[in-house]
């Protein structure tokens, strides 16, 4: 039995309540896992809220919240190769299983064993926000020197974009209000303020010959002022609005494999990839970092830590 925050209908915010629940059981290609850490995405708000029930409309409730979880495995189910009883684990939760709780269900496909010396607060981070920017790069395929806008550098998407591209040789300027200059200067990236004039000028006196790829990770009219700043539209790609695709530009889509979640792990371990955990909260205060979050203004990333 644990402590979970779910919720047992759609709604905004105060449908969330705590209850207990039994530990589930890992069923084939799961994995039980005792939550040491959870990350907090917009996700989590959009499923609860019920705007993504392709996803979770189908799903009994109650529902918890989160998506993505650090912890220690505490049983396999069948069909689960390369895990075991004991590991220390990231991954992906089963949609509706949640991880802002003490034991979830991962998918062992999605769930990786990580290095001792990750804290689990960093590597809870790992298959949202890392992944993802893995995904967005690898599919940019961008040459070192390339040079890379990223919308809404200051998120967890966009800080780990910046710095991955960084570390693969690239130039990155990147756009957010100002509370995120210090971070983003302190990564690397050039900082364009988007609540200080016109931005595609801006964007264009700091990088006179152009960007070679626009990342996005705000979507709506964002998206639309900083799409034509990408020099062709396959050098455009959304991680937050599929309506990109209107725009000849791409939505990206995590792959989900352990190979990602292990490579992001090394990044972070090596010294390469900060996850900008902004601040960590106990399960009895998750609520607050999720309204953070879902005000679209989040000081950075934000961890539900289970030792607090
Ligand atoms: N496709 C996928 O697989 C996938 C995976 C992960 C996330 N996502 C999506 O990607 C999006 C970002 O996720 P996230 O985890 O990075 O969110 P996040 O950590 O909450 O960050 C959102 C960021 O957007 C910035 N922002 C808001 N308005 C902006 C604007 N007009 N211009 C520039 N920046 C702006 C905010 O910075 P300020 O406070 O500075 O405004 C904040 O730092 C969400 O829509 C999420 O659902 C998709």
């Amino acid at each position: 039995m644990s402590t979970a925050l779910g919720y047992r209908t759609f709604g905004a915010a105060d449908v969330q309540e705590f209850f207990d629940r039994p530990d589930p059981s890992p069923g084939p290609g799961e994995v039980l896992v005792r939550v040491a850490a959870a990350g907090v995405n917009p996700l989590d708000h959009l499923l609860r809220s019920g705007h993504v029930r392709e996803l979770n409309g189908h799903l009994p409730f109650p529902q918890v919240l989160g998506m993505e979880a650090a912890g220690t495995v505490l049983a396999v189910g069948e069909e689960v190769t390369g895990l075991a009883v004991g590991d220390r684990v990231t991954g992906f939760a089963l949609t509706g299983a949640g991880t802002y709780a003490g034991t979830t269900l991962l998918l062992a496909a999605s769930t990786a064993r990580i290095p001792d010396a990750l804290p689990a607060t960093w590597a809870a981070t790992v298959p949202v926000s890392g992944t993802t920017a893995l995904d967005v790069l690898d599919q940019l395929a961008l040459p070192a020197g390339a040079a890379v806008l990223v919308n809404g550098v200051g998120g967890g998407v966009g800080s780990a974009v910046a710095q991955i591209a960084r570390d693969r040789g690239l130039a990155v300027v990147g756009t957010g209000s100002a509370a995120k200059r210090e971070r983003a200067t302190a990564i690397g990236a050039v900082f364009v303020d988007y609540a200080a004039g016109d931005l595609v000028e801006r964007v264009r006196a700091h990088a006179p010959g152009g960007v070679d790829a626009v990342v996005d990770t705000v979507g709506g009219a964002s998206l639309r002022a900083v799409a034509p700043l990408a020099p062709t539209p396959d050098a455009l790609v959304s991680v937050g609005d599929r309506s990109v695709t209107e725009l000849g530009g791409a939505f990206v889509r995590r792959r989900l494999d352990r190979s990602g979640l292990e490579h992001v792990a090394d990044l972070m371990v090596t010294g390469r990839l900060d996850p900008t955990v902004a601040a960590t909260y106990p399960l009895a205060r998750a609520q607050e970092a999720l309204a953070l979050v879902e005000s679209g203004h989040a000081p950075g990333k934000l961890v539900v830590d289970m030792a607090l």
